[in-house]
C-alpha cells in the first residue's frame, strides 16, 4: 500500500496505477506456503460457500480478488462457471499455470481470467447479461485497497463496481479480518486463523498506524519459512509486508449497503460461524453476505 502517509515494502503498480502490494513477488512466491494446504484451507468454508451458492442457485460465478486462484480452482472442481479477476499479474501467474495445467478438464478450459482493479472493474471486465450469480471477495482482500483520499470515496467507488456485478437476486460475500478487535488490542485475535494456518508462518508482527489521532493502516509483517530446497538459500524470501485499511464491522456493513442502494440482505458471519455481537469467541474475520434484491 503506498499512500501518502506511509509507503510500505512493495511498490510496483498493477493496472490502472493500482499500486501493486504484490508487484515484487514475494508474496506470490510464498502464498501457497503462507495458505498451507490448499485443501484443508479451503475445507473450513467449502461447505457453508457450496451451500450458500446452491440455495441461491448460483451457477457463475466471479472471484474478484482470486490471486494465485485458490477459492476460484475449489469452485471449478465443484463444476461452477468462474471467472476469476485480480489487479496483480504476479499473483495471476499461478493462476494462468494451474488453468494451462488442467485445460483438458472442461471446467478448467473454460475459466475465465482477467487482469482487472475494482476501480475500474466495469471497464476492465465484460459483464455478462445481468451479472454474475454470484460474486465472491475472500481473504481480506477488500482491505487491501487503500483510502487514497481520506474520505473513502475509492472505498465507495470499488463496493459500486463489485455490487454491479452480480445480477439481482444474486449474492456477495465479502470478508475483512476482524479489525475491531486489532485496533482495540494491537493485535490479531487469539488463536487459528481460518484462512491461513501454514505450519511455515513463524511470525506475524501487527503495527497500527494513526493520523490525527484515527486509525489509518494497519501493516503485517510476515516471516514464513520457505524450505531452502524451493526457492535457494536466500532469508529475504521468506519475508513480506502487507497493509491494509481497517475496515470496522459496523462502518463496513454502511458501506455495503450504500454501494446496493439499500436494495439488498445482509448478514454477517464470525468465521464463518453464526455472529451474535459481544458473544465469547472473537472471530478473526467477519464475512459479509449480501443478496441483491433490486
Ligand atoms: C490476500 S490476497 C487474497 C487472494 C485470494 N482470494 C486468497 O485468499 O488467496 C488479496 C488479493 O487482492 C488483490 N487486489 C488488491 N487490490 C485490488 C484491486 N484494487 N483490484 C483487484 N484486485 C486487488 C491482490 O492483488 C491480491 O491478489
Amino acid at each position: 500500500m503506498v499512500d501518502s502517509v506511509y509507503r510500505t515494502r512493495s511498490l510496483g503498480v498493477a493496472a490502472e496505477g493500482l499500486p501493486d502490494q504484490y508487484a515484487d513477488g514475494q508474496a506470490a512466491r510464498v502464498w501457497q506456503l503462507y495458505i498451507g494446504d490448499t485443501r484443508s484451507r479451503t475445507a473450513e468454508y467449502r461447505s457453508w460457500l457450496l451451500a450458500l451458492l446452491r440455495q441461491h442457485r448460483c451457477r457463475s460465478v466471479l472471484d474478484v480478488a482470486c490471486g494465485t486462484g485458490v477459492d476460484s480452482i475449489m469452485l471449478l472442481e465443484e463444476g461452477f462457471q468462474v471467472t476469476s479477476v485480480d489487479a496483480s499479474d504476479k499473483m495471476l501467474k499461478y493462476a494462468l499455470k494451474e488453468r494451462w495445467e488442467r485445460r483438458k478438464e472442461e471446467p478448467f478450459d473454460r475459466w475465465v481470467i482477467e487482469e482487472a482493479n475494482w476501480l475500474t472493474l466495469e471497464k476492465d471486465l465484460e459483464k455478462p447479461g445481468d451479472g454474475f450469480d454470484a460474486v465472491i471477495c475472500l481473504g481480506n482482500s477488500f482491505a487491501h485497497l487503500p483510502d487514497f483520499k481520506g474520505d473513502q470515496s475509492d472505498h465507495k467507488l470499488a463496493l459500486r463496481n463489485i455490487a454491479s456485478m452480480v445480477r439481482p437476486g444474486g449474492v456477495l460475500v465479502i470478508d475483512h479480518r476482524n479489525y475491531d478487535h486489532i485496533l482495540a488490542t494491537g493485535c490479531a485475535p487469539p488463536g487459528k486463523n481460518i484462512y491461513y494456518k501454514s505450519d511455515l508462518t513463524k511470525d506475524i508482527t501487527t503495527s497500527v498506524l494513526l493520523v490525527n489521532n484515527k486509525a489509518h493502516m494497519v501493516t503485517l509483517d510476515y516471516t514464513v519459512q520457505v524450505p531452502p530446497t524451493e526457492v535457494g538459500a536466500d532469508p529475504e524470501l521468506s519475508k513480506f509486508r502487507l497493509s491494509y485499511y481497517p475496515h470496522r464491522l459496523e462502518a463496513f456493513t454502511a458501506l455495503l449497503k450504500g454501494a446496493f442502494q439499500g436494495k439488498c440482505q445482509h448478514s454477517v458471519l464470525g468465521d464463518f460461524q453464526p455472529y451474535t455481537p459481544g458473544q465469547a469467541h472473537v472471530p478473526c474475520y467477519f464475512i459479509h453476505v449480501v443478496k441483491k434484491t433490486g
